[in-house]
C-alpha cells in the first residue's frame, strides 16, 4: 500500500512538498507575481461558481473518459507544462510522464523542463505533448519541432503569454537564484536552504544539477552565455502572428495556443488554423492584474467553441473545479502546481496520488450531480455570479 494514501487531499501533499524542497524552490513553484492577486483570484473564482445537479436518474456510475483532439483519455484533465520541474524535484518529468501514462492522461513537457523530449516521450508514449516557447532563433524552433515530431508527439502547445519577463516577488524574497547576469546562482542562502533539504540536494546532484536537456543540444548558439542567460535571451517576446503561421505551416499534428485571455485573440487564432486554445493566465505568474481564466472561458467558448478545442487552466485544485470548467464549455482542463506538489511530496507514488485525488473527486462530483458521462456535462449544470464580455 502506498505511503501516500496518508495524504487525502492535495493540500496535504502541498504541505508535505513544502517540507521536502528548499524554501526558494517551493516559492518558485508556488508563488504568483507581484502581490499574488491573480494567483489568489484564480483559486477564489471557483467559490462563486455553483453546480446544479439533476436527480431521479437511477443509479449513477460516472465514466470520466473524454475525447480530446481525436484521442480518448482517461479523464477530462491533464498535466500542464512546468519549467525546471527536475529542479523542483529531480526526475519530475519522467515521474509525471509515467504516472500520467498509467492513467491515460495527457502530459505536456515544457521547453525549459530539465529532461528532454527524447527521454520523456520514451516513458510517456502517446500521452506526451510538447510545449514550445518559440525561440527568437527560428532554426532552433523548427529543429525542436522536428525533434518532437520524430519522438511521435502529435500535440504541440505553443505558449503565447510570456512576451516579457515578469517579476515574481515572493520568489525573489525567498532567496532563490534569479539568474542575474554574471552572478553566481549559488548564494549563501541557496546553499544553506539546499543543505536543509539533504534528500533533495543529493538527488539534484545525482541528476547533474539544474538541467535544460531540450536546450542543451544548441550550445553552439549560446555565444559565451550560460544556458539560463541564453534561454532568457531567446524565449521572451519573439512570438507574433506571422511566426505562428510558420509554426502552423510546419507542424503536421495538433496545435494548441496557450495563454489566451481575449476573445479577439481567440478569433484570430481560429483564423490562423490553430486546433485549440488553452485559456490561461499562466497560473497567475505573468501579471497580478490578469483575469481569472475561468471568468473569460464562457465568452471565448461562445466566440470560437464551435470551431476549436478549448482547454482551460489556472487555479484548478479540486475535481469539482474541473467540472465547473467543463460545464462552462471547456473540453478539458490542465493542472500545473497540484501535480508538482504530488511529485515533490512523494516522487512517483506522490504524483500518482495527486492524479488519483483529482480523478476520484471528478468521479464523486459527477456521481452526486447525477452525471454518468463527461459528454453530458452542459451549461445547464452551472450558475455564474458574473460573466465578462470580451
Ligand atoms: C508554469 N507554467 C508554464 N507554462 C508553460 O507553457 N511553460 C512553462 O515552462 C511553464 N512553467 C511554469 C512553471 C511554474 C513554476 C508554474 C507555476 C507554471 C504555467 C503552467 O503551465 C500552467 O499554466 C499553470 O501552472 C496553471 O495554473 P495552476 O494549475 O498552477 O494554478
Amino acid at each position: 500500500m502506498s505511503d501516500m494514501l496518508k495524504y487525502p487531499r492535495l493540500t496535504d501533499l502541498e504541505k508535505k512538498a513544502k517540507r521536502r524542497i528548499p524554501p526558494f524552490m517551493f516559492a518558485y513553484l508556488d508563488a504568483g507575481t507581484g502581490r499574488d492577486f491573480a494567483k489568489d483570484a484564480n483559486e477564489a473564482a471557483y467559490r462563486e461558481i455553483s453546480l446544479t445537479p439533476q436527480f431521479l436518474r437511477g443509479r449513477v456510475a460516472a465514466d470520466t473518459s473524454t475525447t480530446l483532439l481525436g484521442k480518448v483519455y482517461g479523464a477530462p484533465f491533464g498535466v500542464a507544462p512546468i519549467g525546471l520541474s527536475s529542479t523542483i524535484w529531480p526526475g519530475a518529468e519522467q515521474i509525471l510522464a509515467r504516472a500520467a501514462k498509467a492513467h491515460n492522461f495527457p502530459y505536456a513537457l515544457s521547453t525549459v523542463a530539465g529532461d528532454s523530449i527524447e527521454r520523456v516521450s520514451k516513458v510517456g508514449g502517446d500521452i506526451t505533448w510538447f510545449q514550445l516557447y518559440p525561440p527568437a532563433d527560428r532554426d532552433m524552433c523548427l529543429d525542436m519541432m522536428r525533434r518532437a515530431r520524430e519522438c511521435g508527439v502529435d500535440t504541440l502547445v505553443v505558449t503565447a503569454d510570456v512576451p516579457a519577463p515578469s517579476r515574481r516577488e515572493r520568489m525573489r524574497l525567498s532567496g532563490g537564484p534569479v539568474g542575474s547576469r554574471g552572478k553566481s546562482m549559488y548564494t549563501p542562502r541557496v546553499i544553506m536552504q539546499s543543505m536543509s533539504r539533504p534528500e533533495w540536494a543529493l538527488r539534484l546532484l545525482a541528476n547533474g544539477g539544474p538541467r535544460f536537456r531540450n536546450i542543451e543540444p544548441y550550445s553552439d548558439k549560446f555565444g559565451g552565455m550560460g544556458v539560463t542567460e541564453f534561454i532568457g535571451s531567446q524565449l521572451n517576446g519573439g512570438l507574433d502572428w506571422d511566426y505562428l503561421d510558420i509554426i502552423r505551416d510546419r507542424w503536421p499534428g495538433k496545435l494548441l495556443l496557450k495563454g489566451i485571455l481575449h476573445g479577439q485573440d481567440a478569433e484570430r487564432a481560429a483564423r490562423a488554423g490553430v486546433d485549440g486554445l488553452v485559456i490561461s493566465n499562466h497560473g497567475g505568474i505573468s501579471s497580478d492584474a490578469a483575469l481569472a481564466p475561468i471568468d473569460v472561458l464562457p465568452s471565448v467558448v461562445r466566440e470560437v467553441g464551435d470551431r476549436m478545442t478549448v482547454i482551460v487552466d489556472s487555479g484548478f485544485r479540486r475535481g469539482s473545479d474541473i467540472l465547473k470548467g467543463l460545464a462552462l464549455g471547456a473540453d478539458s482542463v490542465i493542472v500545473g502546481r497540484a501535480t508538482l506538489y504530488g511529485v515533490s511530496a512523494g516522487g512517483e507514488p506522490g504524483a500518482t496520488r495527486a492524479l488519483e485525488i483529482l480523478h476520484a473527486e471528478i468521479r464523486r462530483t459527477m456521481g452526486v450531480m447525477g452525471l454518468t458521462s463527461v459528454a453530458d456535462i452542459t451549461r445547464d449544470h452551472v450558475v455564474l455570479p458574473r460573466e465578462l464580455p470580451l
